[in-house]
């Protein structure tokens, strides 16, 4: 479903150009759980957003669904991420006026999809995550672990081939984030939905089926289970 080849990313700041990524390769699959691991500042983030289309890499080859990313321009990659991946984020990201059925329906609201349609498929994809009786319940009035069961909700709505977590857990206690996992990996068995997760925990990337670790600028994989 996604490959990167030979992925560098070098960053310019002041006088001296630092190297993040030094020839990162990843093949993904449909239906692949896989984990990041890596120290803070190894370049975990840096490769999210280059394979969610938020950042382009110096060099290397990207083919998402056969389609080769890194000569396209931003229009064309605007629009595909729009269609193709869904983000969580460790702070959750949602929008602290709308409730959370407005907030799901964000990515559908930017397709131009009719209002009726956006409320029947917003509902659908809060009540897959659990949340379905939170419509109504604006970000403030929700758990930490209620806003990223919306922020999931919010990822899956656009149906999307892939979706990427930076640090999902990152800002929640122990179990809440156990639940999170709990809830990736159903998704993940019964619906085959794929998804990468970048974790400073080893014991949520324990849970991911495939676990891989960045060190000096390149990806390994870790195993496989
Ligand atoms: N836009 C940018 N401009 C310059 N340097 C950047 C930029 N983004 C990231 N970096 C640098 O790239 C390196 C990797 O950053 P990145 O955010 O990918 O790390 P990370 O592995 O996600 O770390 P953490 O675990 O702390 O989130 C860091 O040294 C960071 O300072
Ligand atoms: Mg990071």
């Amino acid at each position: 479903m996604l490959r990167l080849t030979d992925i560098n990313k070098t960053y310019v700041v002041g006088p001296t150009p630092v190297q993040i990524l030094r020839g990162v390769d990843l093949e993904v699959n449909q239906g692949d759980l896989v984990s990041i691991m890596g120290a803070s500042g190894s370049g975990k983030s840096t490769l999210m957003n280059i394979i969610g289309l938020l950042d382009t890499p110096s060099s290397g080859s990207y083919v998402l669904e056969e389609r080769e990313i890194s000569t396209l321009s931003d229009d064309r990659r605007s629009a595909i991420r729009n269609a193709s991946i869904g983000f969580v984020f460790q702070s959750f990201h949602l929008l602290p006026r709308l409730t959370a059925l407005e907030n799901v329906g964000i990515p559908l609201v930017y397709r131009g999809m009719e209002d009726a349609q956006i409320k029947d498929q917003a509902g659908a994809a809060l009540d897959r995550v659990g949340m379905g009786s939170h419509l109504d319940h604006k970000p403030g009035e929700m758990s930490g672990g209620q806003q990223q069961r919306v922020a999931i909700a919010r990822a899956l709505v656009g149906r999307p081939v892939i979706v990427l977590a930076d640090e999902p857990t990152g800002a929640l206690d122990q179990d809440t984030g156990n639940g999170i996992m709990d809830l990736f990996v159903r998704l993940n068995q019964d619906q085959g939905t794929t998804f990468i997760v970048i974790t400073h925990d080893a014991k949520i990337a324990q849970r991911c089926g495939r676990r891989t670790r960045i060190e000096n600028g390149l990806l390994h994989e870790e195993g496989a289970s």
